[in-house]
């Protein structure tokens, strides 16, 4: 049986796909140096995987634990543009040096395939929509430089060392788990934990910037289905994962004041840093190579997300971060 390895597990891709894995009787390793991730976000599933407490700065210690691995899914990073702002030497370490040693150690240990968390954040604020992955990058914010240069690695690994690689560029992933607590937390987590409070969100800008938020479900079928595609349609190549619809966050705000109860208005602030205006994705690569279908609509993920912060303030301190059932039926 294979045995998959996942960077960054404790984050919330990571420990998703270590559940869909786990769910499916799968063998899986994880690292993380729980520098973004949580130990919660494992807790329903720490006797099930072989967790191994690395940094993936830490190029022995991720040599010794990609020994045996088949596949790796890289998701370890520090995801967050205004962070990378304020801290490129950070990003870049965490975002380019890691994966490099990442790819080094997986080389080494003659790994079956890398698959890469890349960021639709490469192709920065062109006018083109959809974005399609023939399109030359234009990354504007210092995290979507790391997040194309790792991918450019990627590449590069594949040609200079036959090692198969495949880059997945995430759209706006959301979902359970999404971490909503830091000032650089996803929007849609921030929003729905703020308004099931009901707290006031702020909207950075006129709201009328766009996205094409996809539902975690969709970003762990596409990197089951990178590992499973023949070498031929995905080894060294770049896929966008998405759902090739767009939501402005005034549509989404709406649509989260029903979910929510949320009676208040939202407030309006300046635009922020290194943001890009519109951002919708071309799916067609990951369809006709990988036969990826998204599942999740973003109305269907947008209930199930909100059900589930729902059942997190409702749920006893020992209920928390348990799977909702609704979730993998
Ligand atoms: C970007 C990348 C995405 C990457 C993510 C990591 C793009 C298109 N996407 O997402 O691939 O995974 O970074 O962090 O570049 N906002 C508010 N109020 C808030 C928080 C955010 O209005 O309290 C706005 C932001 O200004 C932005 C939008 O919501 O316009 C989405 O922001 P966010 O969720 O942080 O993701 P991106 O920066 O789009």
């Amino acid at each position: 049986m294979a045995l998959y390895l996942i960077t960054g597990i404790g984050g919330f891709i990571g420990s998703s796909l270590a559940r869909a894995l786990v769910g499916r009787g799968e063998r899986v390793r994880g690292v993380d140096n729980f520098a973004t991730g949580k130990r919660e976000n494992l807790t329903d599933i720490l006797g099930q995987i072989d967790f191994r407490e690395a940094s993936i700065l830490d190029l022995d210690a991720m040599k010794s634990i990609c020994n045996g691995v088949d596949y790796v899914l890289h998701q370890a990073a520090i995801p967050s543009v205004p962070k990378s702002v304020l801290d490129p030497i950070a990003n870049n370490q965490a975002n380019v040096d890691g994966t490099v040693n990442v790819l080094v150690a997986a080389r080494d240990a003659k790994v079956r395939r890398v698959v890469y968390a890349a960021s639709s954040s490469a192709y920065g604020d062109t006018p083109t929509l959809p974005k399609h992955e023939e399109m030359t990058p234009s990354p504007i914010s210092p995290y979507a430089v790391a997040k194309l240069a790792s991918e450019h690695y990627m590449t590069s690994f594949y040609r200079c060392y036959g090692l198969e690689t495949v880059a997945l560029r995430y759209f706006n992933i959301f979902g359970p788990r999404q971490d909503p607590s830091s000032p650089y937390s996803g929007v849609l987590a921030k929003f729905i934990t703020q308004m099931l409070c009901g707290d006031r969100p702020t909207i950075f800008g006129d709201g009328e910037q766009s996205r094409d938020f996809t539902f975690i479900d969709n970003a762990v079928q596409a990197n089951l289905l990178a590992c499973e595609a023949p070498a031929s349609q995905a080894a060294g190549q770049v896929f966008n994962i998405a759902t090739g619809r767009r939501v402005t966050l005034n549509e989404m705000f709406s649509a989260l004041e029903k979910l929510t109860g949320y009676s208040g208005t939202p407030e309006y602030g300046p635009e922020r840093g290194g943001d890009i205006k519109h951002s919708l994705a071309d799916i067609s690569k990951a369809e006709k190579h990988l036969g990826y279908k998204p599942k999740v609509n973003f109305e269907q993920g947008l209930g199930l997300t909100v059900d589930w912060y729902r059942q997190q303030r409702n749920a006893p301190q020992e209920n928390k971060n348990k799977e909702p059932v609704s979730l993998r039926s």
